[in-house]
């Protein structure tokens, strides 16, 4: 069991409230100005379609799902009283799931969700699917569906964000499709079974007693919109009915509207009972599920003086559900299980007179449900918030419908996700390499607070990273290489990548100023460009070339280095070499390392004064704090014997390390490789240091003074 993401206590009055601001900002929001929610699935275009039953508005359903194709049922299963919205449907035959993201929704709040199908033999292949319904990330129902009749599903949850999926899930027996989708906001007071965990799923809601059988109550007879199917037997049944209203008390649980409980049924044998049953309908996953009914009284004849109607309510017989029951008069009041009933394969309830009662029994109308778990929670509020932004923004296809972490066998193409017993899930990873992205890098990445690998690699991404990239307290891993990146890389990001938190991969991004002479602004260009271009560094060839190719060519023993093959990764970066280099290949290269200092392990033990004070932890070992001989303050990234990632990344890092520190911010003094030990020495500026260079600004000056 896990907990709600969030409760929030709302009123009806706020919903309403809501409600009337969301009428206001109709252009972007998806409710109505009562706070439904109504979608004609299938219809094209823009203009919506209105029920000729309830005046509602049924909206096309492009702006609630990206997926799937519009089509027409046959003509043969139109008939002049079928309803507008079921003319058409939305058919989704690519992906295992497919989605409708209803938004604007009130958290913690207990919405009625209603899918409508009719299959209408739409795709003439006259074989009607059998597929899988979601409410968010928990299973719904299976959905049968059926050339004649319409299959309505309806369940009763709460929702614990400001949105809700409704998902179709493809089972291998057919395409799955949809007519209609509804969605209604219920006062929470309503259906108290109806908690964060525990949903309804409705079997049947009868009105009984209306004289013609088509008389179906709805909108705006139940303001709550609930589908009141009339109960007609006239064989058995006698209906009695009032003109006058049924009234509600206030605290009311189920606020079966007037028109519901104006009409009732009883025996037309005075000594008869009313009986009805139900077989229990095994569900996936749930072969016995609990019922709960709940079943609406009102007196509505004015009795005689003495004369008394009071009623037993029985089921299977010997378990009195409710003894000596009198109805109260024009009042609405509800008999019914707080916990699923007993479980039976099969449901009879008789409501017989008690002997002391004078009149016959008498029912006015009745639901019957059964519970299902919406126990599942679905990924962490904002990483969804984010990772849809980012769909959104790259028109994103691929699975990318519903939660994108949950269940974990549906998880979105390209992304990962840990998955923590008791807490929402996050995204840990996202890989979004050749996906043909294009304009700039979205700033909600940023708001993806777990993320510790982001690959956007070999798109066509334009414009400059986002400074924010740095807030990301996990990433430890961002790999821009091969796009069309422009600007440089912004300060706090090569702060990250100097406390060793964060391993930063971009070349081949032709546009991007990595070179600190040639990032210089020129005059007049203004103050945010500047701040932006000048710490960008010059690049330590040499150094990088001493730490990776010696290495690589133990590594490689047996093969000559020129004949080296290279994992991309350290192909592309060897390529972005500048043209500078020195003719001649790895040896030659390696020769120019002397510059650097090598250390042993036991003289980093002493620097660090026995590895004391660690100043940042990346994804490969720890950074330590530490004073050279001569005083100056180094920073020493130790890669951990532990690391998961090899000597080989480690090397990568190291080279970026070498490649982005501009003299004024960091300059490389040494390295280590000591055994199993591998180190990298580089002059450490203090925060404060650092801080005050990038917030002192002369940095055009410094970069030209250091140049010249
Ligand atoms: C569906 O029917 C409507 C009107 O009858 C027609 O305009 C539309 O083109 C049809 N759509 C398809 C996909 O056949
Ligand atoms: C679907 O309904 C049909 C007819 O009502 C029934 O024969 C069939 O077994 C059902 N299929 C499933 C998977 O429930
Ligand atoms: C919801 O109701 C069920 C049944 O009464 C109960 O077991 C469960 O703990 C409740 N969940 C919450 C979150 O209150
Ligand atoms: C009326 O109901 C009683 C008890 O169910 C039964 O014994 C009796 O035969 C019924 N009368 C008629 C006329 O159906
Ligand atoms: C319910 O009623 C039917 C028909 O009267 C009967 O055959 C069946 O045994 C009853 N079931 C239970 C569980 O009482
Ligand atoms: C009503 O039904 C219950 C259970 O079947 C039975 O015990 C009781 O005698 C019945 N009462 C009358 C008045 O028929
Ligand atoms: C039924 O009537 C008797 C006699 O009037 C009375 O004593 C008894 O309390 C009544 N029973 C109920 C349940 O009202
Ligand atoms: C996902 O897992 C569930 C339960 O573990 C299983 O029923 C379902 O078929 C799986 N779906 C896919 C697409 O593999
Ligand atoms: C990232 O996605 C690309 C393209 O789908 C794939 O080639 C590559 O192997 C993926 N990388 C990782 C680390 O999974
Ligand atoms: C990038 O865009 C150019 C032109 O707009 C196009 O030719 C190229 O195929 C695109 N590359 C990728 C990887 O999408």
């Amino acid at each position: 069991m896990t907990m709600p993401k969030r409760m929030v206590a709302v009123s009806w009055s706020m919903l309403l409230c809501l409600a009337a601001a969301a009428a206001v900002l109709k252009a972007r929001a998806q409710l109505d100005s009562i706070g439904f929610i109504s979608i004609d699935c299938g219809l094209p275009g823009t203009a919506n379609s209105v029920d000729d039953a309830t005046k509602l508005s049924y909206a096309p359903d492009a702006a609630f799902t990206d997926a799937g194709s519009n089509h027409n049922i046959s003509v043969e299963y139109i008939t002049p009283t079928l309803a507008k919205r079921y003319l058409n449907v939305r058919s989704f035959p690519d992906g295992a799931r497919s989605c409708y993201m209803l938004r604007s929704l009130v958290p913690g709040l207990k919405y009625t969700l209603r899918a409508e199908f009719k299959y209408g033999n739409y795709d003439g292949l006259n074989r009607p699917p059998v597929f899988d319904l979601y409410a968010g990330v928990n299973f719904w129902s299976r959905v049968n569906a059926s050339s004649q009749k319409v299959v309505v599903l309806e369940a009763i949850v709460v929702v614990p964000d400001d949105y809700v999926h409704v998902c179709l899930v493809n089972t291998g027996s057919g395409t799955p499709f949809i007519s209609a989708l509804e969605l209604r906001p219920l006062k929470s007071s309503l259906y108290p079974q109806v908690n964060a965990t525990q949903g309804l799923v409705l079997l049947s809601r009868r009105n009984c007693g209306p004289t013609d059988d088509a008389d179906i109550v709805r909108y705006p007879d139940d303001p709550h919109d609930r589908v009141w199917l009339p109960f007609v037997n006239t064989a058995r049944w006698e209906a009695i009915s009032t003109s006058n209203k049924v009234r509600n008390l206030d605290d009311s649980e189920f606020a079966a509207p007037s028109k519901v409980m104006q009409t009732a049924i009883t025996p037309r044998n005075a000594s008869g009972r009313i009986e009805f049953f139900w077989l229990s309908e095994p569900q996936p996953g749930d072969p016995t599920p609990g019922y709960i009914v709940i079943l609406h009284f009102s007196e509505l004849q004015l009795l005689a003086g003495n004369a008394v109607r009071q009623q037993h309510l029985v089921l299977n017989d010997d378990l009195r559900f409710w003894s000596d029951y009198t109805p109260p008069y024009l009042l609405s009041d509800t008999i019914y299980s707080m916990k699923p009933l007993p479980r039976f394969s099969r449901y009879n309830f008789s409501i017989n007179a008690t002997a002391n009662s004078t009149m016959p029994p008498i029912i006015n109308a009745g639901e019957i449900f059964f519970v299902f778990s919406t126990a599942n929670v679905g990924t962490d509020y904002s990483d969804v918030s984010a990772i849809t932004a980012i769909k959104a923004k790259y028109r994103v296809k691929k699975n990318w419908a519903g939660d994108p972490c949950v269940p974990n066998n549906l998880t979105w193409d390209g992304l990962t996700c840990s998955y923590a017993n008791s807490n929402p899930s996050r995204i840990t990873r996202i890989n979004m390499s050749f996906s043909g992205l294009d304009g700039d890098i979205s700033s909600s990445f940023a708001n993806l607070k777990a993320i510790q690998y982001l690959d956007l690699s070999y798109n066509n991404l334009t414009g400059s990273i986002p400074d924010a990239l740095s807030q990301l307290p996990s990433l430890l891993v961002l790999d821009l290489t091969n796009n069309q990146l422009s600007g440089s890389i912004p300060p706090s990001l090569l702060k990250r990548i100097q406390d060793g938190s964060l391993n930063i991969q971009y070349g081949n991004n032709p546009n991007l100023c990595t070179n600190a002479a040639s990032c210089k602004p020129a005059k007049g260009r203004n103050k945010l460009a500047v701040y932006v271009a000048v710490p960008v560094v010059l690049v330590v060839v040499i150094v990088s070339a001493v730490l990776v190719f010696p290495f690589l060519i133990r590594k490689k023993q047996g093969s000559t280095s020129t004949n080296i093959t290279m994992r991309p990764q350290i192909e592309t970066m060897m390529s972005y070499a500048p043209a500078t280099l020195p003719p001649g290949d790895a040896h030659t290269q390696s020769s120019l390392h002397l510059e650097n200092r090598k250390f042993t392990y036991k003289e980093l033990e002493m620097i660090t004064n026995n590895f004391q004070r660690v100043l940042g932890r990346g994804g490969f070992g720890e950074v330590y704090n530490g004073f050279l001989e001569d005083g100056t303050q180094v920073a020493i990234k130790l890669r951990s014997q532990f690391s998961n990632q090899g000597v080989k990344e480690f090397l990568i890092e190291a080279q970026i390390l070498t490649r982005i520190h501009h003299k004024n911010l960091v300059s490389m003094i040494g390295y280590c490789k000591d055994g199993q030990y591998m180190a990298l020495v580089y002059e450490y500026m203090s925060e404060g240091t650092l801080q005050e260079q990038i917030a002192g600004m002369p940095y055009a000056e410094m970069a030209a003074t250091e140049n010249s």
